[in-house]
């Protein structure tokens, strides 16, 4: 149950993140402003609500069967998880926040850094999130080769 829960949460997540990342460029490329500023809103107000949860649900499921493994994806694995939360904590809640609040204030030259500050931050995340999957995939694999 926990394995599944895991597993649906961590892709959850990834497709939450590029799903923000996403919308944010097609709004971006629109100059529509008024999408630009539901896009952002939406982020903030419905998507950190779902993701949040989802990371750190990933997270401490992963550190429960995390055990005393010594395979070198588990470990791979948890190296890499401090850095998603990081990123997250210290990177994109506060920018998706300001964005948000610049959003309806003006479309200055702050917004498109802290904007591509943002995608940046979010392509990370998604390809450690992308290597956390891979290696989640192996350890499946390996399990079930030394199951049969
Ligand atoms: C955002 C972070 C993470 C994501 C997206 C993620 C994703 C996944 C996915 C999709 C699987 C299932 C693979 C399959 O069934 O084929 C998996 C398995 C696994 N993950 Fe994670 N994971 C994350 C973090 C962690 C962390 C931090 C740990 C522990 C240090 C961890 C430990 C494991 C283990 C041990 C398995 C194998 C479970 C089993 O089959 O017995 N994961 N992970």
């Amino acid at each position: 149950m926990l394995k599944i829960l895991h597993k649906v949460t961590g892709l959850i997540s990834l497709i939450l993140i590029l799903l923000f990342m996403g919308s944010t460029i097609y709004a971006e490329i629109s100059e529509n402003i008024v999408l630009i500023q539901k896009v952002k809103s939406l982020i903030v107000w419905r998507g950190l609500f779902v993701l949040i949860p989802c990371l750190i649900i990933t997270g401490a499921i992963g550190f429960k069967m995390f055990g005393q493994s010594k395979n070198v994806h588990v470990l791979k694995k948890r190296k890499r998880m401090p850095f998603i939360a990081l990123n997250g904590v210290f990177i994109l809640i506060p920018c998706a926040i300001y964005l948000e609040y610049l959003s309806f204030q003006m479309l200055d030259s702050t917004f498109y850094s802290v904007q591509t500050l943002e995608l940046c931050a979010g392509l990370i995340n998604c390809i450690l999130i992308i290597l956390n999957i891979r290696d989640g995939i192996r350890i499946n694999k390996i399990k079930k080769s030394l199951l049969s």
